[in-house]
């Protein structure tokens, strides 16, 4: 198995194993890697010749110093799980200062309102920190193909915005939302929970799929005034945001039209550990 520090050392390798006509796909990450994440890799691989695998703590899209210095950070256990997967992977794990050189800052990018609100709000900076990694390192693999997760769905319209700006001709995938038995999305902060809050947390998956029925004859006000109601009266959870949005322009619902799809989105807090989800609507 391959793994590269360099920009330089991975774009030697990749030009000595690409042909013209093969198709690289690439799965960025920041490691501490779950089955979630395993998922988007398989995909990768069934769809690409060849996969490379980005894991990389991003610095720039934590809103919270405490947040990035808790970050697990397990790359022995990571390149372990991708070998069991397929010893061809190739895992381009770089440090800050290869991506951000001596400057560890963001770019600012006009990602037309996408990013102002629920995450965007909430976490100051976060998408600019994500756009400037991402720009990194897509531009740096060049794959045919990246793949994201649905879980963080407001991040991946917003790489879809972003390849717009660069004119990047890059095929940016979404993947559906993996979930634990319970129901609960996965995510490498759920090993944070202790293993009540754990099963607790199925909690969050249960009220979007309620939501989701409630939708079909209620109104989005009606179904995010039930939701807030559900959690204010739970002593597990302190609810961030619970919002329903137009699925393609992140735009809040007034009133729900023909032909429009719409999502749920919910930021939690539990036991101090933020926790998002969302769920399709119709
Ligand atoms: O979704 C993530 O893990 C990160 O936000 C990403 C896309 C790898 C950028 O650091």
């Amino acid at each position: 198995m391959h793994v590269f520090r360099t920009i330089k050392k991975l774009k030697a390798h990749l030009n000595s194993i690409n042909s013209e006509k093969s198709s690289l796909g690439m799965v960025p990450t920041m490691g501490a890697l779950h089955p979630g994440h395993l998922k988007l890799v398989e995909q990768a691989l069934l769809e690409n010749e060849t996969v490379v695998v980005s894991v990389f703590v991003n610095p720039t899209q934590f809103d919270n110093k405490e947040d990035l210095r808790k970050y697990p950070k397990t790359l022995s256990d990571d390149k372990a799980l991708l070998n069991s997967l397929d010893k061809k992977i190739i895992i381009f794990a770089p440090e800050v200062a290869e991506i951000y050189s001596d400057k560890v800052t963001s770019k600012e990018y006009d990602f037309n309102g996408l990013d102002k609100m629920m995450e965007g709000k909430f976490r100051t900076g976060h998408f600019n920190g994500v756009g400037t990694v991402v720009e990194a390192l897509l531009t740096a693999v060049m794959p045919n193909r990246a793949y994201f997760g649905e879980k963080d769905y407001q991040q991946l319209q917003i790489i879809r915005k972003l390849l717009k700006i660069l004119n990047l001709p890059i095929e940016i995938i979404g993947c559906p939302i993996v979930r634990e038995s319970t129901g609960l999305a996965m995510s490498s902060r759920n090993e944070r929970l202790s293993d009540r809050l754990r099963k607790e947390a199925a909690f969050i998956y249960k009220v979007l799929q309620e939501a989701k029925d409630k939708f079909g004859t209620k109104s989005a006000n009606y179904v995010v005034n039930w939701a807030h109601k559900i959690f204010d009266e739970h002593p597990d959870f302190d609810l961030e945001y619970f919002k329903i949005m137009n699925s393609k322009n992140l735009k809040p619902v007034i009133r729900k039209q023909k032909g429009q799809k719409y999502r749920a989105f919910i930021a939690v807090y539990a036991e101090g550990v933020r926790l998002i989800d969302n769920i399709a609507l119709n």
